[in-house]
């Protein structure tokens, strides 16, 4: 029977480059797609970038255009880079959307009729030079606790401590710098701790509505009690305006996930489509959103509590998935491990990748790790060494000897092939996203495929009279076999199959017509060459190019709920390790140096060329500060600079040595300075 499937994965922030660790669940979710697709049902994946909030807003401001020309640019930017990675949306569109707005009115309002809404005055802290309310990322001050110094407002990374912005000592503000002052303000409330949402959520947190693992968790969190959810942000704000409540907007996560519906709605204008169908109360359509754990808060609390009371359909399943490491840690930028799909995509094959996940994934949400010696492996020995393998070795003897026509297939060394297909275990795991048990069953076929190639030996029977029979079975067979492994592997290598499809002169591969051999006289094409390895040298290239010393960071993303901090807390398990001796710290030379000149580059839109007076030497150095720090700004000024990094050839020139400073994803990079009294080329220890 036909299913009819709406799927989705988060929306990216659109102030911000998709990178592999997003990769992770965009192409999870596209596997998961295409999979329903090849089994003929109508599966819609449907997604869109989450462009409202203050960090979007303040960047457009820093580069001087509006946020609707900053969310356009990078729209282009992810549908580019989705596209390289063959994520294929049937819709990928934007919440600045007038579908996302009428739906946001449509679930607000409902949910204020319901009794849901309440409004109450809150006091937060306000820039009164910049005249906005500050969200909590964007003050800084001493801790309460431990009286560190620029501390951010909800939680202090010195001793660890959680608090409200309105705690901390002589607060400023990261926008402006000016000292804050409280001011009360009429805030909008989902009232989540109406009993009417305890109520249905005690019911809904349950498989197979999520995993067990989250269950667990949103339970948790469900029984401590949920506090109201303050969904309005006031002016100047990029979003919706709230409607009869002139200058209040809603905040970015309450639009966020109702983008799901307006890219949907959309889809649906240009196709015809009845939104209804898939989003009315007792509809027989599946909705599924694919999410990473940091957003389950919102996915599995917020959302189908919403959707329940505003009079929608709550999703049959949300998938959650882990985090991505790269060789066993934390994506880094001095490492060059934060790699950008962008990156990725001009040194290395977007399958190759697309493999490797989908062999690591398992439906569960642990993290998964991106071993950059295990993945050349892997895809080296798996996909070149044991499938592609099959057709290069056959293909040849088709074209030569038999004129491009295939002959009678071996019904016995097909069997395992009908019996896989026929028990129906690689659908179930594709099915279940458990892709990592899918592909090693398919490699189990793939073995045993080279192995009755290598039993055959074809290449002994091309060279013996009277063996021509033989040999057009044997490769006729081996032809077989290697078409309904594409067929097991197309959702994971939708463009690879495309070229076996070309190759073999096959319509479209779909989970219907595995089986059926090969017919007898059926012409192929030439073979031409499939995949080439994976060249460790690329990965290492593709690194050193990712490895920033002083890159601006990201803009800080939206705060996420302060109930949330717990799953944040645990995705980042002990940050320390593995500790370093003294002897490894005092091999960096730091030193104290002045920057003598500080120059704009042409051509370069994040560097600033510095010369470093060092007292004895001079140094030149590109820093990528340039839009944090005028260069005028600089010139004068004590910095640190690591002095005995080797310099590294850049495309504007050799820089020599690094100078340092502090940033994360809130803000930055702010330069180092050391205590007045320092001198130029002191060394630092
Ligand atoms: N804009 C919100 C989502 C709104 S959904 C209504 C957001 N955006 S994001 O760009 O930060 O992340 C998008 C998705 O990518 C999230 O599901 C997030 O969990 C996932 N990932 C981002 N970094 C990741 C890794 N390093 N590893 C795995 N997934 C990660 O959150
Ligand atoms: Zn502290």
């Amino acid at each position: 029977m036909s299913r009819k499937i709406l799927v989705t994965s988060a929306l990216p922030y659109a102030n911000g480059a998709i990178h592999l660790g997003h990769l992770v669940e965009y192409i999870q979710t596209d596997i998961w797609v295409r999979f329903q697709k090849m089994c003929g049902h109508q599966c819609l994946y449907c997604c869109a970038d989450d462009t409202h909030g203050t960090p979007i807003m303040l960047r457009a401001e820093k580069e001087g255009i509006t946020p609707e020309q900053l969310i356009d640019r990078v729209w282009h930017e992810h549908k580019r880079d989705f596209d390289g990675f063959h994520v294929d949306f049937d819709n990928f569109y934007s919440t600045n959307s007038i579908e996302t707005r009428h739906y946001s009115d449509t679930l607000y309002t409902r949910l204020k009729e319901a009794g849901l809404i309440e409004i109450r005055s809150i006091e937060q802290f306000y820039d009164p030079v910049k005249e906005m309310f500050l969200p909590d990322r964007f003050i800084k001050g001493e801790c309460p606790k431990c009286h560190a110094r620029d501390q951010y407002g909800d939680n202090c990374e010195a001793c660890g401590a959680a608090y409200q912005p309105t705690d901390l000592i002589e607060p400023y503000s990261a926008v402006s710098g000016a000292k804050p002052v409280k001011k009360s303000s009429d805030h909008h409330f989902f009232k989540l701790s109406d009993p009417r949402c305890a109520g249905f959520l005690e019911g809904w947190i349950a498989p197979p509505h999520v995993q067990a693992e989250a269950a667990n968790k949103l339970k948790e969190w469900l029984h401590s009690g949920l506090s109201d959810w303050d969904i309005s942000r006031d002016a100047p704000y990029f979003g919706f305006e709230i409607p009869n409540a002139p200058g209040k907007y809603y905040y970015v996560w309450l639009d966020a996930p109702i983008g799901y519906m307006g890219s949907f709605q959309n889809y649906c204008d240009n196709h015809g489509l009845n939104f209804d169908e898939f989003w009315k109360p007792d509809s027989e359509a599946e909705l599924y959103h694919f999410i990473g754990k940091d957003i389950l808060y919102f996915h599995a609390l917020f959302w189908p509590a919403e959707l329940a009371h505003a009079g929608f359909r709550t999703p049959t399943g949300v998938f959650c998935h882990g985090f991505l490491t790269v060789n066993g840690t934390k994506m880094s930028k001095s490492r060059g491990t934060f790699i950008t799909a962008e990156s990725y995509l001009n040194h290395l094959n977007p399958e190759w990748l697309r493999y490797y996940y989908a062999a690591k994934l398992n439906g569960s949400m642990e993290d998964i790790d991106l071993n950059l010696e295990d993945f050349a492996a892997r895809v080296n020995s798996d996909l070149v060494g044991k499938y592609v393998n099959i057709a290069s070795r056959c293909a040849g003897f088709i074209s030569k000897r038999f004129g491009g026509k295939l002959g009678a297939c071996d019904s016995i060394a097909t069997e395992e092939f009908v019996a896989a297909f026929t028990n129906g275990e690689i659908a179930k795991s594709y099915e279940e996203r458990d892709y990592g048990r899918a592909l090693r069953e398919i490699m189990r076929l793939a073995d045993v495929a080279n192995l009755y190639i290598a039993e055959k030996k074809p290449w002994e029977m091309a060279k013996q009279e009277g063996r021509e029979a033989e040999l057009h079975e044997v490769c006729s067979t081996a032809l077989t076999l290697f078409r309904d492994l594409t067929l097991y592997l197309k959702p994971v290598l939708p463009k690879l199959a495309e070229q076996v499809e070309v190759f073999l002169n096959i319509p479209p591969l779909a989970w219907t017509n595995a089986w059926a051999p090969l017919p007898t006289g059926h012409a192929i094409n030439d073979y031409q060459h499939l995949m080439t390895r994976i060249d460790p040298k690329q990965i290492e290239i593709m690194v050193e190019e990712n490895k920033q010393s002083l890159a601006p960071p990201p803009e800080p993303a939206p705060a996420r709920h302060a109930e949330h901090q717990q799953a944040k807390a645990e995705a980042a398990a002990s940050p320390w390790e593995p500790f370093i001796s003294i002897d490894d710290f005092t091999q960096v030379d730091l030193r104290v140096v002045r920057i003598a000149n500080a120059e704009h580059v042409e051509g370069a839109d994040k560097l600033l060329k510095l010369t470093l007076d060092l007292g004895d030497a001079t140094r030149t150095v590109f820093a990528g500060i340039k839009a944090a720090y005028a260069p005028e700004t600089l010139v004068g000024r004590l910095t640190v600079m690591v002095a005995n990094l080797a310099p590294r050839k850049m495309k504007f020139g050799l820089s020599e040595g690094m100078v340092l400073a502090a940033s994360d994803e809130r803000g930055g990079p702010f330069l180092l300075s050391p205590d007045s009294g320092a001198q130029p080329g002191m060394r630092i220890k």
